[in-house]
């Protein structure tokens, strides 16, 4: 196929990675720029917030739309994950995207597929304990998705905080010639970040959740005023238990570069949890002041 122009709804879709290498491709004899978005769908508007970030800097933006097998650590998760295809494409065309990869799961994981990218150190806490093989899931789909689009910038949200410091070392490690650029987090004006999971709460479920992140910012105050954070922790646990979220994965301070668990606040601290409403998993962190 032919780079597609960059005209009103004009977003062209793709299925197959040689039609995705040849549209990157033509764009980057042409000179331009390639802004990627990866996406696994069920799109908001913190996918939003991501396209926006990318037509600022880019002459051409692909999104990319894949719900990945290898990342879900429970297949009931991974049947229950919302999709949507065409709302999604029209979000999309609408928002400016240029060129939407949409790949099966056979393109992406053909017959024989046997290689897995992982980030140690980094993927050994938070996310990487409650949901293992969960981050290496996303370190192979992710360096897949870099090394057949050859994008000049990739956008990741801060709500994935984790992923988003995983993905950058991983882009580094492996000397992929991308730049990683983080987005801030985008949320409902109930506070809640938007997430495609949120889709899966029931009404009193979504009504308790922005309680999630009120805690974080009060259990954040708290812990910038200094002192020993474990009590300060408990106390937040306590509050996200009385709000019912349950089972809490964790709640827990960490340096916002590193990773490694903090005892007393200091930058650039950042403040982690992942708690559960019924049967859906929330995320959400903010960072601490020093
Ligand atoms: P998904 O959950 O669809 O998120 C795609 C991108 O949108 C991620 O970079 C995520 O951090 C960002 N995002 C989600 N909610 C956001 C919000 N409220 N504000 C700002 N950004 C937000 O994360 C994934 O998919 C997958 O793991 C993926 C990277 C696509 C690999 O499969």
């Amino acid at each position: 196929m032919g780079a597609p122009h960059r005209l009103a709804s004009s977003m062209a879709t793709v299925r197959r990675v040689d039609d995705l290498r040849a549209a990157t491709a033509a764009w980057r004899r042409a000179g331009l720029s390639i802004g990627l978005v990866p996406t696994m769908g069920a799109l908001h508007g913190g996918h939003l917030a991501l396209i926006r970030a990318a037509r600022a800097a880019c002459a051409r933006v692909v999104a990319t739309i894949f719900v990945n097998p290898a990342q879900f650590d429970n297949p009931d998760d991974l049947e229950r994950y919302p999709r949507d295809r065409a709302r999604d494409e029209a979000m999309l065309s609408g928002a400016g995207v240029d060129l939407l990869f949409a790949p099966a799961v056979d393109e992406m994981y053909p017959d024989g597929f046997a290689t897995s990218v992982a980030v140690s150190g980094l993927s050994a806490c938070l996310c990487g304990v409650s949901r293992p093989g969960h981050l290496a899931g996303v370190t192979t789909v992710v360096a897949k998705l870099l090394v057949q689009a050859q994008p000049d910038i990739a956008y990741f949200g801060e709500k994935d905080y984790q992923q988003l410091l995983v993905v950058r070392r991983m882009a580094r490690d492996l000397d992929l010639p991308v730049r990683i650029d983080a987005v801030a987090t985008e949320r409902a004006a109930d506070g809640l970040a938007h997430s495609s999971r949120n889709a899966c709460l029931s009404a009193d479920e979504r009504a308790r959740a922005p309680a999630l992140y009120r805690i974080l910012r009060e259990t954040a105050a708290r812990l910038s005023a200094g002192g020993a954070a474990a009590p300060v922790l408990e106390r937040g646990r306590g509050a996200l238990s009385d709000a019912g979220f349950a089972p809490i994965d964790y709640l827990e301070l960490r340096d916002g570069e590193t990773l490694a668990e903090l005892t007393v606040a200091r930058p650039p601290a950042r403040l982690f949890a992942a708690a559960w409403l019924g049967t859906t998993r929330l995320i959400d962190n903010v960072r601490v002041a020093g």
